[in-house]
């Protein structure tokens, strides 16, 4: 076998991850158009057993872990969720519960706070009830999602709420911080619809304007000086507006590892969509091998990997690129420059694909239904 290049072979001196997005399950009540996880889900029976969850946080937090988000899916679907919450407080992880709420009583809320969780961030689809439950497919999700934020501050937990925002539910960004502060929420995370994946199918229906686009930096930043020591929002305009790119994930395999529900390890969540990459399993090799020297994290990891314009440019380092998973389903290769970017060949296409889907009526939604 060849050797890799320099700039790919395992490095001993990778700092260690600071998060870990432990996806305990992809079975979910939901159906968003919008889902972002893999197009093939993994199955009730191909779940990580208790006792592997329970060794998966110890392996984190001895390789330097301090930030454990339990996912899903829907994590309140697994049954054994209070044993993994008390599991990750005992050994010292802050967790942090991403849930729909729409399993979320206040008895349940109380139980998790008493094991031990940290933070709970639950997500909405709109401040509209009738079109909360269109894009959830899901009745009554939004009085549930009401009540479920009661019971985490009853519970005395602190609380982020989480929208996914879109050309269909965008104009009511005001009635969304409203809401947020009417929760007694401290954060509000309003992220744009990510599309790839099954979000990729969905784009058409989905795509912001520009007008809706400028119109909610300006309700952001009066928000922000608003609400300032109340409410910390945060918002970051959508890639397919943008002239620079996120630096996904913090960068390839530097801050953030993904477990997926059959203990797969995962660089990103989506990085499944990308053809070659070979995954290990934390049942099969310890977690820190695994994040130093896994070929799926080496693949992508610092900046030998990168073609031109990344390869040359000054800002290499800072946003390491952008998306892969997004690089890939726009251009067809994970090794270009993501086309988020304004210095990215692709980039003047992406730009008009928007223009095309916000400018087009929307069709109706493709939903994603567990099993699908
Ligand atoms: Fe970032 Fe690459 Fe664009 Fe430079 S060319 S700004 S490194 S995505
Ligand atoms: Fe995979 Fe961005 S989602 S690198």
């Amino acid at each position: 076998m060849s050797k890799p290049p320099p700039d790919q072979r395992p490095d001993a001196t990778v700092a260690p991850p600071l998060g870990l997005l432990a996806e305990l399950t992809h079975r979910c009540p939901l159906q968003c158009p919008y889902c972002y996880n893999p197009l093939s889900l993994s199955g009730r029976g191909e779940e990580l057993s208790t006792e592997s969850g329970q060794q998966l946080f110890g392996a984190a937090r001895a390789l330097g872990v301090l930030q454990l988000h339990l996912s899903g899916g829907e994590p309140m679907a697994r049954p054994d969720l209070l044993p993994l919450v008390a599991d990750a407080a005992q050994r010292g992880l802050y967790s942090n519960l991403i849930t729909s709420g729409v399993l979320l009583d206040r008895a349940a809320a109380q139980a998790l706070a008493d094991h031990g969780l940290d933070h709970i961030q639950l997500s909405f689809q709109d401040t509209d009830p009738g079109m909360a439950d269109h894009l959830s497919g899901y009745r009554d999700s939004f009085a549930r999602k009401c009540a479920a934020a009661e019971a985490v501050r009853a519970a005395d937990l602190p609380l982020t709420v989480n929208f996914v925002v879109h050309r269909q539910n965008l104009d009511r960004l005001p009635e969304m911080i409203a809401l947020a502060l009417s929760l007694d929420a401290g954060r509000i995370e309003i992220a744009h619809v990510q599309y790839y994946g099954w979000a990729l199918r969905n784009r058409a229906a989905l795509m912001p304007t520009r007008a809706q686009i400028d119109r909610a930096s300006e309700i952001v930043a009066e928000a922000r000086a608003g609400h300032a020591g109340r409410l910390v929002i945060d918002y970051v305009v959508p890639d397919y507006y943008a002239a620079r790119p996120k630096p996904c994930m913090g960068g390839w395999g530097r801050q953030f590892l993904v477990v997926a529900p059959d203990g797969d390890v995962l660089p990103c969540h989506a990085a499944k969509s990308i053809p070659g990459l070979v995954f290990e399993n934390v049942t099969q090799r310890p977690l820190a091998d695994i994040w130093r020297d896994g070929p799926a994290f080496a693949r992508f990891r610092g900046t030998g990997w990168m073609r031109e314009p990344c390869r040359g440019c000054v800002h290499r380092e800072t946003d390491f690129g952008g998306c892969r998973c997004q690089a890939l389903a726009l251009t067809g290769a994970a090794e270009n420059t993501d086309p988020a970017c304004a210095l990215s060949p692709a980039h003047g296409e992406m730009l008009a694909i928007a223009e095309r889907d916000a400018g087009s009526a929307p069709p109706p939604f493709t939903y994603r239904r567990f099993g699908a």
